[in-house]
């Protein structure tokens, strides 16, 4: 491969033209949205009519509720702010078992609402093949009788479904290998698939590439969990379909489509009910549970959705997903990250700044795009070295901050004296895709690295953008402007050049 780089990168050419062309050609398509789960396990929840005006403070126009709170619901009227509502696992048994109870629930947590509160879907139960599997015989009998009972009330657009753990779908990677639990498939699977596929209702999934990324000890990149640009040689390929994969999620869902298609279901489309990456966790066991972190996953994450490139598989489709979660729940028992999903403490202080500039003002605080490139922990000095020298070689940074004498010159470390080229080069290649890469000791991050009298060019071009310029508009939904594209050969081929030495085509493997 490193003997003729021309075929890569024209395959790179080849496949942003593809990818632009896809995302102008689903415009018309059902616009996917960006929501967020409300648990309610705090110690100090806002009241009611606090949630709705920090709902729509915040443009938050889509919410799931693990049990139908009738204050919640109520306050919610007129808010705009659509509601999936969840069925509780420990009502199923009574949904499940008569028609009447489905009915007289509908008449209680949706008549009395809808269409203040629009209803837009209702979530029956959560993860219940794992979390309570003796309930699941009354599952598809709960489905249906309230899908009964809205339709007796005229209620059938509101689709009925049941979220599901991404553990049901067995080898997701390669996702062109994936398949149900064959446990599962005949008894329940099958059936709930055939009554989505005849009310059109979607799949509802939680996805977790945190905890994909966690369980794989190194078999999944994290570059690959977060949605962050790898070098093409790095992207995972699938080796029966020879789609490049440049995040988990997308395999995920790829991997829902597959399963679903080996039962002869092609066209029932995928909710993601849960996924989020934690802010805080056990140091030792949870080293990657930080808000730089998650607030890397979740403002890709806001921005791969508002992109609406789909799937490899289904580049048509893009699901949409509810956050997992808007605050912290506190009172949540087990380990220290369970406690620590939120967007926003419970008080409504943000945890982090979330940086999705361009993605349809989801989130008021969401203005910023306050981030740096910095040489990442654990980078050997000698890989650090040959990028700096490149960065403020043949790159062009403006390193010279950097020379004897001047603000950045001490400490006198090349990982300092390399995390200030990394961010020069970023900031002149505007933050574009891939930018922050240099072979993977780059990072980036929401923490400002200035120190003393030596500000990070980040950190300067920030000032100068609040002062109204337009120099450093992102790009909009994670599509690199085109004409940023040239500029990058040189990052590209820097690439190359070290690709010779380390890396070969990976296939997935977990
Ligand atoms: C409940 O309603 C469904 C759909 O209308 C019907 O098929 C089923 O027989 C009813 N079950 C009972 C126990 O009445
Ligand atoms: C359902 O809708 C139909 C037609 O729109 C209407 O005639 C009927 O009264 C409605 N039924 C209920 C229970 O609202
Ligand atoms: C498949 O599902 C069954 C029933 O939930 C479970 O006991 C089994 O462990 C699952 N198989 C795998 C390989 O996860
Ligand atoms: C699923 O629904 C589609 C139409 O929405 C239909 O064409 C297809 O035959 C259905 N599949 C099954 C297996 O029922
Ligand atoms: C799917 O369709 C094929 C071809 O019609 C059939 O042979 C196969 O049994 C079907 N699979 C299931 C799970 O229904
Ligand atoms: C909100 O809660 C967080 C975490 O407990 C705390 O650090 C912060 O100071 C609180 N903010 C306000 C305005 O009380
Ligand atoms: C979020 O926005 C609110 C209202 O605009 C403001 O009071 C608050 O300080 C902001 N929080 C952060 C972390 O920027
Ligand atoms: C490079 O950075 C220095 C210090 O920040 C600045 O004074 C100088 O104008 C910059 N040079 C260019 C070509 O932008
Ligand atoms: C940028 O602005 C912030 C707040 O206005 C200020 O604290 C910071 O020192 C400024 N940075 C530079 C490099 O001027
Ligand atoms: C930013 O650009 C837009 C359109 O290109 C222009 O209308 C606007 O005035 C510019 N804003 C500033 C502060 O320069």
């Amino acid at each position: 491969m490193g003997s003729n780089p021309y075929p890569l990168f024209l395959f790179l050419l080849i496949h942003y033209f593809l990818a632009v062309g896809a995302a102008a050609g689903s415009r018309s398509a059902k616009a996917p949205f960006v929501g967020v789960n409300i648990g309610t396990d705090l110690s100090n929840l806002l009241s009611p009519a606090d949630i709705a005006a920090f709902l729509k403070a915040q443009q938050i126009q889509h919410v799931r509720l693990y049990d139908a709170d009738s204050g919640i619901l109520s306050a919610l009227a007129g808010a705009g702010v659509s509601v999936a509502l969840g069925v509780p696992n420990d009502q199923l048994i009574a949904l499940g078992s008569s028609n009447a109870s489905a009915a007289a629930w509908v008449a209680r947590h949706i008549l009395p609402f809808d269409p203040d509160t629009p209803i837009s879907a209702v979530a029956v139960g959560d993860e219940v093949p794992t979390a309570v599997p003796n309930a699941l015989p009354v599952l598809l009998p709960a489905l249906r009788s309230l899908s009964a009972a809205l339709a007796a009330a005229n209620l059938s657009s509101i689709p009925v479904s049941t979220p599901l753990p991404f553990s049901v779908i067995l080898d997701p990677f390669p996702p062109s290998q994936a398949y149900f639990n064959q446990t599962l498939a005949s008894a329940f699977l099958l059936p709930l698939l055939q009554f989505l596929n005849d009310t059109g209702a979607p799949l509802m999934l939680n996805l977790y590439p945190y905890y994909a990324f966690m369980q794989s000890r190194g078999a999944v990149p994290l570059d690959n969990a977060l949605f962050r640009p790898l070098a093409p040689a790095l992207e995972e390929v699938d080796p029966n379909t020879l789609l490049h994969y440049t995040n988990v999620l997308d395999a995920m869902v790829d991997a829902a489509y597959v399963s679903m298609r080996n039962l002869n279901f092609s066209t029932v489309p995928v909710l993601i009910t849960e996924t989020g990456w934690p802010h805080n966790g056990a140091r030792r066991d949870e080293p990657h549970a930080t808000p730089d972190l998650a607030s890397t996953y979740n403002s890709n994450l806001i921005r791969h959705v508002f992109g609406r490139t789909g799937t490899p598989m289904r580049p048509e489709a893009t699901p949409s997903v509810y956050i997992y979660e808007l605050f912290d729940e506190d009172l949540r028992p087990g380990p220290v990250s369970e406690a620590s999903w939120g967007l926003f403490y419970g008080n409504g202080t943000a945890v982090y700044l979330l940086r999705s500039t361009g993605a349809g003002g989801f989130l008021a605080n969401d203005t910023t795009d306050r981030t740096y490139c910095m040489a990442a922990e654990g980078a050997d000095r000698r890989s650090l070295q040959a990028a700096l020298d490149w960065a403020c070689g043949p790159g062009r940074a403006n390193c010279s901050d950097l020379q004897p004498g001047e603000s950045c010159y001490l400490p006198n470390d090349v990982r300092d004296h390399a995390s200030y080229a990394f961010d020069s080069y970023y900031q002149s290649q505007s933050k574009a895709a891939g930018s922050c890469y240099f072979q993977g000791i780059a990072m980036i991050t929401t923490t400002d690295p200035s120190h003393g009298n030596c500000i990070f060019p980040g950190s300067k071009q920030m000032n100068m953008t609040s002062e109204g310029s337009n120099a450093t508009e992102t790009s909009k939904a994670g599509i690199p402007p085109r004409l940023r594209l040239t500029e990058q050969n040189n990052n590209i081929v820097f690439m190359i050049l070290n690709m010779i030495l380390v890396v070969s085509v990976s296939t997935m493997r977990l």
